[in-house]
């Protein structure tokens, strides 16, 4: 019998050392606007319109300034920080103490004094509290779906009304796994990528109480991004 627990565990300390090493210098830069390869900055420009997407469903509800946020595995804070300008409240963190450094980084660069905006530095699984809205993007591709289903559960568990995924979908998983493969060479080859079949991840969140009302596919040449807005 496979001990998950124990897999779960070691999928989040292989990640944890990544993005606090190799990956960190990676999607830092991925995320940022320096010099990057042709496939990075496909990826990139795949990641800006997955929040891209999130932000404007959320903006056009028109409420966003009376929100509480959290944005779990926040990375560099590309979600956080626009979503803090329009006014929301974000509670942002993340397992990868480098990433979350970073984020505070880049919100010191653009916003002076930011009290709406809370780092923090935490495996998602352990953030309490409570939240009108939940987000937690391009995260679960780092976890197989078993696991992945505990994460949306406690995530479930922190929102009030509404969560947000994003998962990297089953169909295109042999494409995914060669380009991925190009995407780590080397010694930083050192995550997994899990992609997950939207009819799990919709299960999931039936049994967690939500329906799904807003969904989005973000397609480039290197990244793919299914992204489902649940509501309770
Ligand atoms: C591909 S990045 C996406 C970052 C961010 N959500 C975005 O879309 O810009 C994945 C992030 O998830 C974080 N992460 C992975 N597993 C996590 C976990 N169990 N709890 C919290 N953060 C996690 C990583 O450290 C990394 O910053």
């Amino acid at each position: 019998m496979v001990n998950t627990t124990k897999k779960t565990i070691d999928d989040k300390t292989v990640v944890k050392e990544y993005f606090n090493a190799t990956g960190f210098e990676r999607w830092r830069n991925i995320y940022g606007e320096g010099k990057v390869n042709k496939v990075q900055l496909d990826i990139r420009q795949g990641h800006q319109q997955t929040i891209d997407t999130v932000v404007s469903w959320l903006k056009d509800d028109g409420n966003l300034s009376q929100l509480s946020i959290c944005d779990a595995g926040c990375g560099v804070g590309s979600l956080t920080l626009p979503l803090a300008q329009e006014g929301a409240t974000v509670y942002a963190s993340d397992i990868s103490a480098k990433m979350v450094g970073e984020a505070a980084e880049r919100i010191k660069q653009v916003m002076k004094n930011p009290r709406n905006i809370r780092l923090g530095v935490q495996d998602l699984e352990s953030i309490r509290g409570s939240y009108d809205t939940v987000i937690c993007l391009d995260v679960l591709i780092h976890y197989p779906t078993e696991d992945a289903a505990k994460m949306i559960n406690h995530l479930s568990s922190l929102t009030k009304s509404r969560l947000i995924l994003s998962f990297a979908p089953k169909t295109f998983f042999l494409t995914l796994l060669k380009r991925i493969g190009e995407f780590f060479p080397g010694p930083s080859k050192t995550t997994r990528a899990y992609q997950h079949k939207e009819e799990d991840i919709v299960k999931i969140l039936q049994d967690n109480g939500f329906q799904i009302k807003r969904t989005g596919m973000t397609s480039t040449s290197f990244y793919y991004s299914r992204i489902l807005e649940a509501v309770r």
